[in-house]
């Protein structure tokens, strides 16, 4: 803890002495909360490619009305969670639904960090690689590190779980993805999802195409993680609708 041992305020003990109508007593000092901000950050498994992902450098794209209207909306919900949770929330986790490129993963990160500096812990887990972790776990020459990243997904503070559903289908993947969930639900842990599968709470059409076909943009959030584990989701999480925006990737190299 460099910084604490240098301020100058506390003299690296993270404490301050106040003195509030005549009474002295102890406050935390200001270094604490940067400090442990800071190690929150290290540990939240921030993907490098969204080391500077933050609300300052999300574009509401103001030249386009209908982006910019969505956008404008994901921005002002996203902020005001990052800014009121947890107790001035209606629900306390957020699901960025939405195609392709169109700034889920980017905001649901600017969530992330606003929360890191106010002291609460977030994970970023990307929904493939956990598969993929947990699946590994099961072999009995992994190392306790696999199993430790999924009770890492389990019982962190907040779970930022990125790209949910991208995966095909097994029952396997169904029963994984719903105990993830089921527990986290139960014990009233919050989850921020991103996903680019639809829904008709996204305002999708309520009928699944069934036809699914290769493009994971055309699944529904129920054939990729079942009835069960979606229903959980819609009570835990308030909806963040980037639908009707162009891919940023794509634009962006136009
Ligand atoms: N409105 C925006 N302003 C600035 N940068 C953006 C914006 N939208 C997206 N980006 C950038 O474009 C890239 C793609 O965005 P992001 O990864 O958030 O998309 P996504 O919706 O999560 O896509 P996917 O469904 O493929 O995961 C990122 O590098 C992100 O920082
Ligand atoms: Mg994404
Ligand atoms: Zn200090």
């Amino acid at each position: 803890m460099t910084e604490t041992a240098e301020c100058p305020r506390c003299g690296g003990t993270g404490w301050r002495l106040v003195d509030r109508e005549g009474m002295s007593g102890v406050e935390r000092c200001d270094c604490y909360a940067q400090e442990r901000g800071k190690r929150l950050m290290e540990a939240a498994r921030i993907p490098p490619l969204y080391e500077n992902a933050s609300f300052e450098n999300f574009s509401t794209q103001p030249e386009n009305p209908i982006a910019s209207r969505a956008l404008s909306t994901a921005v002002t919900v996203a902020r005001s969670y990052a800014r009121e949770y947890p107790y001035g929330v209606k629900k306390l986790g957020l699901m960025f639904i939405g195609d392709p490129g169109t700034g889920k993963t980017h905001l649901a990160i600017a969530v992330a960090k606003r929360l890191m500096a106010r002291g609460f812990e977030c994970v970023f887990f990307d929904y493939q690689n956990l598969l993929e972790l947990l699946r590994s776990s099961y072999d009995p020459a992994s190392g306790a590190a696999q199993r430790d990243a999924y009770r890492t997904a389990l019982d962190c503070e907040v779970l930022l779980l990125d790209d949910l559903g991208a995966h095909r289908v097994t029952d396997w993947v169904e029963d994984t993805v719903t105990s993830l969930i089921t527990y986290r639900y139960n014990n009233n842990k919050p989850i921020i999802v991103t996903t680019n599968l639809r829904d008709s709470e996204a305002g999708d059409a309520a009928v699944p195409s069934g036809v699914g076909g290769d493009s994971t943009a055309r699944w529904y959030l129920t054939e990729r993680i079942g009835i069960r584990a979606r229903s959980r989701l819609f009570e835990m999480c308030r909806v963040v609708s980037t639908r009707g925006v162009e891919d940023y990737r794509v634009r962006k190299n136009r």
